[in-house]
Parts: C-alpha cells; structure tokens; sequence
C-alpha cells in the first residue's frame, strides 16, 4: 500500500462515521447542569421556593457555578428541562415562560446567565406536548427556534414525547433546519434514537448530521440499577452507537446524578469514570447549593475531566469482562488510553485486578507511563507489558488508568490495538 493510501485508511479508522451537524458546537462533550433528575416537575414554588422550577432556581445555580469553581473546571451550561412555559401560547403563538415562575422572562434570564460567563439550555418537545403535558412544538417548528433564538438561547433539549413515531425522523431534521435559519449557534440536543429503538434501529448517520447529542437509552435515576442498565445497554450496543460519535456530536447516556442520594461514593467514581470514557455530555443533575465535599472534588476532578474532553474525541469501549470485572477503554490523543476498571461484584470487599489483562495494555509495547487516577490519584512510573500492576477495585467502583507509550515501535502497537481490539470489537473474556 502507498503512503498515502496508508494514511488515508488510518485517518477513515480514526474517524467517526458520518458528518457532524456543522453548526460549530460540542466540538467536545458538553459540561454543564441539567434540572431534571433532581428537581423534575416540581411547580410548587408557594410551598418549596427553593426548589421549584423557577428562574430563581437557574440563577442561583450560576451564581454557585462561578463561585464554587464548576465554572473553571469547564461545566457551562445552565439548562431548563420539561415544566418551564405557561400551558397556553402567547397571542402570536409563541412558547411563554410561567409568568408567576418566571416573572422576568426567559431573556431577561438568559442574560443574567450570559452575565455569569455561562450559556443557557431550554427545553421543547418534538410533539404535541411535552412528556409532562406542556405544548409540544409540532406546528411551530419554526417559531420556536425564532423565539429561543430571540432569547438568546444557547442550547435546545428537544423531546419526543407525544409525537408520531413515524414523523419522528422528519420533525428532528425540521427543527434543526429551523434552528440552523435563525443564524444563532444553538447547540441541538436530541432524544430522537431513544423514542425509535422501539419501532426500528435509528439511523446514525442522520443523527449525527442532525444533532449535537442524543439519547439513546432510558432515563437515568439516582440508583446504581439504573447507572448499571445504562451501561448495560451502551456495551450491547456499542457497535451500532460508538462509530457515530466524535467531535459536533456524541451519544447521550442521559445525566451525573453524583451528589445526590442513591449512589455510594464508589458508584458516584463508577459513574464519572465511565461517562469519561464514554465521552458523554457531563450534565450534572443535582443541587449545586448543597453538594458533599467529596462529590464535588470527584465532579470537578480535572484529570478525569481531561478524557472526558481529550482533543481526539473518540469514545470508548468495553472491551472486555468476566469474573465479575468488566474492563472499558478509550483511546486518547498523544497516543495514550484510559482504562477503566469496574469490578461488578456487588458483595465481599476490594478486588484485585492484573491491569496486564486489559485487551489495551498491549499499547504499552516495551515501556509505557502509568498513571491511576481513581480510586486515588498514583503516579505509576514506566512499566512494562510484563508488569504485574494489581489495582484494587471496591464493589461497584471503578478503577481509573491512563497508559502512555514510551517505546519506539509505539505506532505497530497502537495500530494493532485499534484494529485488533476495537475494529474486530471482540470481547475479551477475562
Ligand atoms: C423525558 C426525558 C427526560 C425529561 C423528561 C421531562 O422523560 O427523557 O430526560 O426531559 O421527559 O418530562
């Protein structure tokens, strides 16, 4: 093979699939805060004022995310979910805000956001309703990418509740074409695949021509059955879904419930790792007023951060399980790889773990750099693919890596490991 064929066939390996909608956005994962996990459809701002969907509620978020460092450790968007607008269109059909819930308006919040440093995310649904029975966008595609637009809207999650499943396809391109006219970047959030798996296997390419991220998969709930279910289903599904992601669009696995209540701290690391290595949007649902020391220190944790938005933007992989482990791995630039360790074992105590055994250690050649980044942060020094390295893993919880080549005959190994390992996407049976 010439030269040029060659690296033709390695730029096609390394990249996704399909074109990215071309609006310029989530070039990485999004980061930011999403209300609905934690606080749903709670309206009742007479008696719970301080946690009803309101624009109070919005502000102070901000307020917190400047303050306490979620800002500067990347997570930007302030996002709305389902229960925001009136039950009635205004005059000129236009969505409207609760006037008692939001006595200034979406604009007037959008720029106290703006003011911030930081963006805002609202909520629309494809149908006729939204799936808490507020109105849907059909009909209105276009009038509302105008109105949010007019707001100053930076990002739309758009649902797909009520809507024929037949139509569904169309009525997402249609409001990203209608996004797209008003001329202001909108990053476009979908839950286009998730409201079709039931009818028939979406396809990815137009999604991902389409929108900047979407859902796949069930909502998430703050339980570690849930988290479970939704890597369950992203590993048997991963040949189908991980091509279609890279940089302007990524698989949605739905939000970081961490610093909630039905993780343990194990489970909340589980958590972080794999949304990393899965390069999903980090949208945190929790209460950023009131969130535990360490919770926060895991949520603003930079090195993991770092795979979460790692330049290549390529997601990971299982790659392999058994015993109870199941081993996850994503490539990273600079040649290295994050592998993720989760030790599914729900009873006994710490496990260990020969890191030797993960299909991607074989990227270390004759000397790598070692370096663990959960449970604890240890620099591991150069190893070799002999190493005997035993990372121990608690019930639930995940122990986190990142493995760089040192040795020179590093572009032999790398290209074996990303074909052998993830072309063919085997499993390995540990
Ligand atoms: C659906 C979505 C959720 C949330 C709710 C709001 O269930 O999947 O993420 O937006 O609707 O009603």
């Amino acid at each position: 093979m010439s030269r040029a064929a060659c690296l033709l066939v390695i730029i096609s390996l390394m990249s996704p699939a399909a074109e990215a909608l071309d609006n310029g956005l989530a070039l990485k994962p999004t980061m930011g805060w999403l209300h609905w996990e934690r606080f749903m459809c709670n309206i009742d701002c007479d008696t719970d004022p301080n946690n009803c969907i309101s624009e109070r509620l919005y502000m102070q978020m901000a307020d917190v995310m400047v303050k306490e460092g979620w800002k500067e450790a990347g997570y930007e968007y302030v996002c709305i979910d389902d229960c925001w607008p009136s039950h009635q269109r205004d005059a000129q059909g236009r969505l409207q805000a609760d006037p008692k819930r939001f006595p200034g308006g979406i604009k007037k919040l959008a720029d106290y956001i703006h003011s911030k440093g930081l963006k805002l995310g609202i909520y629309a649904d494809v149908g006729d309703k939204t799936c808490a029975g507020y109105p849907g966008s059909l009909g209105y595609y276009e009038k509302d990418a105008q109105t949010f637009a007019d707001w100053d809207v930076d990002l739309l999650k758009f649902d797909g509740c009520f809507m024929n499943r037949a139509l569904l396809g169309e009525g997402y391109i249609n409001m990203s074409k209608a996004l797209n006219n008003t001329g202001r970047p909108i990053l476009y959030s979908c839950e286009w695949p998730l409201y079709e798996w039931p009818l028939k296997q979406p396809n990815y390419t137009a999604i991902r021509e389409t929108c900047n991220h979407w859902r796949n998969f069930d909502d998430v709930f703050d339980s570690w059955s849930s988290i479970k279910s939704i890597l369950d289903w992203t590993a048997a599904h991963q040949d189908i879904i991980v091509p279609a992601a890279g940089p302007g669009g990524w698989n949605d696995p739905d939000m970081l419930v961490i610093g909630n209540f039905g993780l343990s701290h194990d489970q909340q690391e589980s958590q972080m790792a794999l949304w990393a290595i899965m390069a999903s949007p980090l949208l945190m649902s929790n209460d950023l007023r009131d969130i535990c020391p360490r919770s926060k220190e895991l949520l603003q944790n930079k090195r993991i951060i770092d795979i979460s938005q790692d330049s290549m933007g390529k997601q990971g992989y299982r790659t392999a399980k058994g015993n109870d482990f199941e081993v996850w791995e994503r490539p990273l630039s600079k040649n290295r790889l994050a592998i993720a360790v989760l030790n599914k074992l729900e009873t006994g105590g710490p496990r260990g773990f020969n890191i030797g055994a993960a299909p991607g250690w074989k990227i270390c050649g004759s000397q790598c750099n070692v370096t663990q980044i959960l449970p604890q942060y240890k620099e591991m020094g150069v190893q070799t693919q002999q190493s005997k390295i035993i990372v121990s893993v608690n019930p639930s919880g995940t122990a986190l890596l990142t493995v760089t080549p040192i040795s020179s005959d590093f572009r032999r190994l790398h290209k074996l490991n990303w074909q052998g390992t993830f072309v063919r996407r085997k499993h390995t049976i540990l």
